[in-house]
């Protein structure tokens, strides 16, 4: 896809500038200076494209394209299906989306529409394919990218009848239904599929079966309604390759769901760089982890959709990025798999709501401002770098990421309504072992587990049956498994599980669990070592889980209160492997221990000796990239980073590169 290049780019709105043709002009001039070899095109033209009910003018746009394709930069064209003209609201009043409290949107913000509404989907099928009849033999169109950050849902009449259908299908019979969801509670006993209706903040909460599946309902619908538009293209392109950009720890869809149907993964990052309160490392393992998770959903390079060149808008407060920051983020990204470095957006809009926001060329216009400067720059490292173009990352570690299962734990009122903090868990376990050089991946429950020598479950509260088994051949095989609390706690339907749990587990980790205590903010339990005379302690907060041990051995036992020497971390082994348990959650530093050992008796790790403080490690295929994520500059392999700065070392040619 990056034709043995990488690729470099971002969102282009020449609608917002078609009055002024020296700035297209200039754009296509600032560019070629920039390095932008792809851009997005056509993301919120509508409007310009379809001024008036089924009069079309694509001819601006086929202009744009053409002049990009002269000087060799390819377009990536959206859907315009993210935000709609103003006349087919005012025409069609059941494209808009109706909230959860029943009340139907007015006309403004994008991404609002119905995906049932029939008039919806036959106008944005007109338009998808007015422009696959124009631009189906165009050489500078190298994917479709459908829509923009699908998300949302929407609770009208038409979707409420598309759900009951859903539930039909999944459980044919109102008894199933009624079964899978324990209906029994509050007197629920549904006898008429009519009487179902999807979760509201003045009705339906309590039935957790429920709000599942219309969790899952919501996915599958918004799916269906991209594969309608990726069909309306294909039937007119049939090699047309087609993304969607996700987001950031977004919890509305299962990204997972969407991966067999995409060619390209691809995501919008935007940190908050320099945060108070929060280390710039911190931010850059955040958007590492994500880079990773994205990466895994298809075990494929992917694109960096978006990225601010500079500041947001719509952060709390919105920092511009330091000196030096812009390469480092883009490398982050080559550095984990990505392919595409892009930016939302090239030119700053002049009005409306956006109009802050950071672009590669602001409002002066100037290519001597230092946002421009930085990003051709990176396009320049981008060229040096094509050889990392389409390299795929080693498999060694695992962590399970499960939205369903994340949809249940927090959907139920449980220990702790105050928050479980989920991917606060997921990120201690993913920073310890991405700062020992370990490649980490993301996978869900239908996850092919070959390959990897080390599977962690953070909070897998929907443990699946059949996951289950296939984490017990990964660990009589060999592999080493690491478990924490609350996991094996429910099956699908939210539904607990019946008798000892860890569900599954229970002899893999040679436990079982009695109890689970919620902890306040603060409030924290002492562990200690479990071997006499040993000197290790640490803090479990969060959720104290109190176990049984049946064959598992303690390594810390809980030292206070009425859990005393309950194991607090145990290992148990269990064929050829070993499964480790953690029933708490403790500090950073209990993590960098445990896996520095896991790592490096696991591993064959690209670097053995301790990094200094903020250079972060990350494999690709044979580069190492260590990145200095601090303000100062560091020494690494006896080279001197500036702050900001990467080496890239190619392990098998010893070739350096700073940047
Ligand atoms: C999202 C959208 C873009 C733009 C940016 C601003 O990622 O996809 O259209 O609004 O946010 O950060
Ligand atoms: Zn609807």
């Amino acid at each position: 896809m990056g034709n043995g290049k990488l690729l470099h780019g971002g969102d282009y709105n020449p609608e917002q500038w078609l009055k002024s043709p020296d700035i297209l002009k200039r754009d296509l001039e600032l560019m070629r200076k920039a390095r932008v070899n792809l851009v997005t095109l056509g993301v919120f033209s509508w409007s310009m494209l379809e001024p008036e009910e089924g009069k079309y003018d694509l001819d601006w746009l086929g202009e744009i394209i053409d002049n990009l394709y002269a000087q060799g930069i390819m377009v990536d064209l959206a859907t315009p299906s993210g935000a709609k003209p103003a006349w087919l609201v005012q025409k069609y009043p059941e494209v808009q989306r109706v909230g959860a409290d029943r009340v139907r949107e007015l006309y403004g913000n994008r991404h609002s529409h119905c995906y049932t509404s029939p008039v919806y989907r036959e106008k944005v099928r007109a338009i998808d394919q007015a422009l696959a009849r124009r631009f189906r033999v165009h050489p500078g169109i190298v994917m479709w990218h459908v829509s923009n950050e699908l998300g949302g849902e929407c609770h009208c009449e038409l979707c409420q009848a598309k759900f009951r259908e859903w539930l039909k299908e999944k459980y044919a019979t109102l008894d199933r239904l009624n079964e899978a969801w324990n209906s029994a509670f509050w007197s629920h006993i549904y006898s008429d599929w009519s009487q179902i209706e999807s979760p509201a903040p003045h009705g339906e909460g309590a039935m957790h079966g429920l709000v599942l599946d219309w969790k899952r309902f919501v996915t599958s619908r918004t799916l269906d309604f991209y594969r309608m538009e990726r069909d309306a293209v294909r039937e007119l392109i049939p090699e047309a390759k087609f993304t969607v950009n996700m987001m950031y720890r977004f919890d509305g869809l299962d990204y997972a769901k969407f991966a067999p149907d995409l060619d390209i993964i691809s995501w919008d990052d935007y940190p908050t760089w320099h945060k108070a309160g929060e280390s710039d490392e911190d931010i850059c393992l955040k958007s590492a982890m994500m880079h990773d998770f994205f990466y895994s959903l298809k075990g494929k390079p992917f694109w960096m959709m978006e990225s601010s060149p500079s500041m947001t808008n719509w952060q709390p407060v919105s920092k511009v990025k330091k000196p030096g920051v812009q390469m480092l983020s883009g490398l982050n990204a080559v550095a984990h798999g990505a392919d595409a470095v892009m930016y939302f957006q090239w030119r700053q809009s002049r009005g409306a709501v956006e109009k802050f926001h950071g672009a590669v060329v602001g409002h002066d216009g100037r290519e001597e401002s230092r946002v421009f400067c930085e990003t051709a720059e990176l396009g320049k490292a981008l060229e040096q770098l094509a050889p990392l173009a389409g390299v795929p990352r080693e498999r060694e570690a695992a962590i399970v990421h499960d939205q369903e299962s994340k949809w249940a734990m927090e959907g139920s009122q449980g220990p702790r309504n105050i928050g479980l903090g989920y991917w606060d868990e997921v990120m201690l376990h993913y920073r310890a072992l991405q700062k020992n050089a370990v490649t980490v991946d993301f996978i869900g429950q239908d996850g092919d587990l070959s390959g990897y020598k080390l599977i962690v479950c953070p909070m897998l509260y929907m443990l699946r049956e059949d996951f289950a088994e296939k984490l017990r051949g990964f660990v009589a095989k060999g592999g080493t498994l690491v478990l924490t609390y609350w996991s094996g706690v429910a099956d699908e339907t939210d539904l607990c599980r019946i008798g000892d749990t860890p569900f599954g587990l229970t002899d893999v980790l040679g436990l079982r669990r009695l109890e689970i205590d919620g902890m306040y903010e603060g409030e924290k339990r002492r562990c200690v070592s479990a071997v006499a005379g040993e000197r290790a302690e640490a803090y479990g907060s969060v959720l104290c889980e109190v176990a049984k041990s049946e064959t598992a051995k303690p390594i810390l036992v809980y030292a206070e209160d009425f859990f005393k020497g309950a194991p607090a971390v145990c290992v148990n082994r269990y064929g050829r492997g070993r499964a480790y348990y953690l029933a708490t959650r403790f500090e950073p530093d209990f993590y960098s221990g445990l896996y520095r050992g896991l790592a490096s008796s696991l591993f064959d790790l690209p670097i053995t000796t301790p990094l200094p403080d903020g250079v972060l490690p990350a494999r690709r295929g044979d580069w190492l990239f260590l990145q200095n994520t601090s303000g100062r500059t560091a020494t690494v392999m006896r080279r001197r980073l500036q702050p900001y700065g990467t080496l890239i070392v190619n392990l098998k040619t010893k070739e350096k590169l700073i940047f």
